[in-house]
């Protein structure tokens, strides 16, 4: 582990001094510094990279490799954050092999901290057999995009009592398995509050109110790097899609015009050297080849 990583135990710690948890997702270095310099505790590599940097319209495609490429650039880029390798759709519900397979090449070849994985029911022996491997493991459920398809579409999870007990039952069930931390998505706010209260690892919220231990934004999302409608929880705290397309007519104006460069961004050469330069035959230059 790097030195200044922050542990486990002192994650544990902020749940129970009420210290709120910060986790923000990220797929490269930029990303990945600019976000450990601003005190950031947990960098996800989540799925969601399929989606705001792979060009898919889901998070299902994304393959084990292309994830190991981007959580290896987080993690070379980082010291203090924990970061999580998000194990993408297919990587751990084949068998139990499998899945420590898989949540080991997070650790051994992406440099992972401990991975996350989606759902209850047949994800808990999942998350059972990869912590008894010795991966720390973070659950997810709520709304899990990998499976938005058997959820009936992006929609609030926990709406009714029925469905509420057995959110609550299955977060219970995953810090059984042995998970150190649970994403809640797209969940109603007291159901969030209920279950924050009755785990004794931390929750981090996505859509899930304010009560979590944490919260969890993907970069896009929070800097405004994707545009159009967007759910209910993002926040954008910037709106950097705007900037880069203003910056990029600008250049291209700019080159267009010939206003760029200008003579601060060009080099110059000795006058003697240019004055023996400007003498050359392009014949002589070509034997020089
Ligand atoms: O992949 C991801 O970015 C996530 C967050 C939305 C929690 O799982």
């Amino acid at each position: 582990m790097k030195p200044g990583k922050l542990t486990l135990t002192q994650l544990a710690e902020m749940k129970q001094t009420g210290e709120k948890i910060v986790m923000v997702t990220a797929y490269d270095a930029p990303g990945a510094r600019l976000a450990e310099e601003a005190g950031i505790d947990i960098l996800l590599v989540g799925d969601t990279a399929a989606m705001v940097v792979l060009g898919h319209d889901s998070t299902v495609p994304v393959t084990m490799d292309e994830m190991l490429f981007l959580t290896r650039t987080v993690a070379r880029t980082v010291d203090r954050p924990l970061v999580v390798g998000d194990m993408p759709f297919g990587s751990f519900n084949v068998s139990d092999e499998d899945a420590v397979r898989n949540a080991n090449r997070f650790v051994k070849e992406g440099g992972a901290d401990v991975v996350k994985l989606e759902g209850a029911g047949p994800s808990l022996q999942r998350v059972a057999a990869i912590v008894a491997a010795g991966i720390p493991v973070m659950g997810h459920v709520g709304l899990t995009p990998q499976t938005e398809t058997m959820l009936g579409g992006f929609k609030t999870q926990g709406r009714t009592a029925a469905r509420a007990r057995r959110l609550l039952s299955d977060a219970l069930a995953l810090e059984a398995a042995g998970c150190f931390a649970i994403v809640l998505e797209a969940v109603p706010t007291p159901v969030a509050a209920r279950i924050t209260e009755a785990l004794t690892v931390p929750t981090i919220g996505i859509g899930a109110g304010p009560d979590c231990d944490g919260q969890v934004l993907v970069y896009h999302d929070l800097l405004g790097l994707t545009e159009g409608r967007a759910p209910r929880f993002v926040k954008r705290y910037a709106h950097l899609a705007d900037d880069i397309r203003s910056a990029l007519q600008t250049y291209r104006d700019e080159v267009r015009e010939g206003a760029y460069p200008a003579p601060e961004h060009t080099y110059a050469m000795p006058d003697e050297e240019l004055a023996e330069f400007s003498e050359t035959s392009v014949e002589h230059a070509d034997q020089e080849r």
